[in-house]
């Protein structure tokens, strides 16, 4: 599967790849933080060959793996990186480099957003987990920057460059979505104007947890319990279910701001069933 970005061009592996490869990755500062266990250090002439012919491209007609190469759109026969993404978790879900002289470009950032979007859509992926040397700053950062959240810090002993820690990282379906439409959000709200924030805010309601009052029914008994606050806060919502519903849960035009959305539509935070 072909995945496409602003700027780059994502597409499969293929045997004839071996000499980008060949060229871009037998860099130290480009493999010490990968496994001992799977690159030969040094690099041999022909690695980037062996690699594609004996573990990437059978593994990729197995069916449960996918390389993608990365290419620039104005350079689009030249792969300056590798993403992997695998169903095996045993040394995690990801695998991932860029050249060296395409690193902190944001390309890799760019590109995963797709692959994540590919993963958690079209491959119905629940869950990534993966993994870095707790010393890969720009690894570490790429997950906190693409909404992963941390499990463990575990001791290692198979990094190339000698990385005695390693960090285990979990990103699942509702938090890619959730963190896409925070993201989204933002940049509508910096870019796009109230009708790009108005959309999203309802996008929210899906993806986050945020559903709108008209979901709940008039009736709900979810708050229930002997303390008047939490009765009235029942009626509240009832009340505010009704109303909403009458607005058929659309945010009125026009639209002025957070606030204003709250309190006319009624908005309830709910947790999702
Ligand atoms: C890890 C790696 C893939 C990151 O790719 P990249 O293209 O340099 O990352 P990006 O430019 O997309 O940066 C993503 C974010 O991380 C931040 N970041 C990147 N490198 C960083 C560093 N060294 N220190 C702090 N932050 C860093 C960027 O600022 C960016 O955040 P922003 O969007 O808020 O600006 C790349 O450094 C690499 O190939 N390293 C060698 C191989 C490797 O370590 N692979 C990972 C194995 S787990």
């Amino acid at each position: 599967m072909i995945l496409e970005t602003s700027r780059l061009v994502l597409r499969p592996l293929v045997l004839e790849d071996h000499k980008d490869i060949q060229k871009h990755f037998p860099h130290w500062d480009v493999v010490k933080y990968l496994s001992k266990n799977a690159i030969k250090w040094p690099y041999p002439d022909d690695g980037a060959e062996k690699f594609l012919r004996n573990i990437a491209l059978p593994a990729m007609a197995r069916g449960d793996d996918w390389y993608w190469g990365i290419t620039r759109r104005d350079k689009p026969d030249e792969v300056i990186g590798v993403i992997h993404l695998r169903r095996d978790t045993a040394s995690g879900n990801r695998g991932l480099w860029i050249a060296q002289e395409h690193q902190g470009s944001g390309y890799m950032k760019e590109a995963l957003e797709a692959v994540n979007d590919y993963a958690f859509g079209a491959l119905g992926f629940d869950k990534l987990v993966i993994k870095n040397a707790a010393d890969n700053e720009a690894s570490r950062q790429l997950k906190i920057k693409t909404g992963a959240e941390m499990l463990e810090t575990r001791p290692a002993t198979h990094y190339l460059g000698g990385s005695a820690q390693q960090e285990v990282w979990q990103l699942t379906a509702e938090k890619w979505n959730a963190f896409k439409v925070m993201r989204d959000f933002t940049r509508a709200a910096l870019t796009g104007g109230a009708n790009a924030v108005k959309t999203l805010f309802c996008k929210a309601q899906a993806y986050m947890g945020i559903r709108p009052a008209a979901d709940i029914p008039h009736d709900d008994t979810s708050v229930k319990g002997s303390s008047p606050h939490r009765q009235t806060a029942a009626k509240t919502r009832g009340h505010f279910a009704t109303k909403a519903r009458r607005q058929k849960c659309r945010p009125p035009a026009p639209f002025n701001g957070f606030n204003a959305a709250f309190k006319r539509n009624s908005y309830a935070f709910v947790p999702r069933p």
